[in-house]
């Protein structure tokens, strides 16, 4: 059976950003059948204009194949002042106009229970670009102003099989 692909998107450019050690827990607990790559590569596109949809630049092509390539994404994304990171945005605007994320299944991660508002701002912007929400592989973990790292996670006893249980439910829901 050939490996389900997904790429994790991290909203933050934090260095020590949680929600950047919750997806590199999820890359060390990915089982075998799943191939894990993760992308936070958001500070390097340049700002989205519609006039340079149909003819982007290499980094924002180079960023869309790699959406296009996977059968789903996780997307860990933190709140900032009631709605989404500005440069998670503008990378998220740079794939409307392209073909690879129409129907793109993903699930929400979060490292902050309480940001409410940009999960539901989100998938409402998600959605909106076609997107399918799959609230069964949605995880949440209460890490905010904490010091975690990716291996530090995935050992956790309460945790690590709870990312691991998400990455099941994702994989299952993929292969559906
Ligand atoms: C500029 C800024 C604005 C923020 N606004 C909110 C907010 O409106 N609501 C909230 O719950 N947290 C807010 N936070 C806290 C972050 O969402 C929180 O620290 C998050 O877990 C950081 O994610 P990271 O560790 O992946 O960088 C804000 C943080 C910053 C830096």
């Amino acid at each position: 059976m050939p490996r389900v692909k997904v790429l994790a998107l991290c909203g933050s450019l934090r260095v020590g950003s949680t929600n950047l050690a919750l997806l590199q827990a999820a890359k060390i607990l990915a089982p075998p059948d799943m191939e894990f790559s993760i992308w936070n590569r958001q500070a390097g596109l340049p700002h989205f204009t519609p006039d340079l949809e149909g003819l982007p630049p290499p980094e924002v092509q180079k960023f869309r194949d790699h959406v296009g390539v996977a059968d789903g994404l996780i997307i860990a994304c933190p709140e900032y002042a009631r709605g989404l990171p500005g440069a998670f945005k503008n990378a998220l605007d740079w794939l409307v106009g392209g073909e690879t994320f129409i129907n793109k299944p993903f699930a929400q991660w979060n490292a902050s229970p309480r940001a409410a508002e940009a999960q539901n701002s989100l998938r409402l912007v998600l959605e909106t670009m076609s997107g399918r929400c799959l609230e069964e592989a949605a995880l949440a973990l209460p890490l905010i102003k904490q010091e975690v790292t990716g291996r530090g996670l995935a050992a956790h006893p309460e945790w690590g099989p709870q990312i691991s249980l998400a990455l099941v439910r994702l994989g299952a829901a993929l292969r559906a």
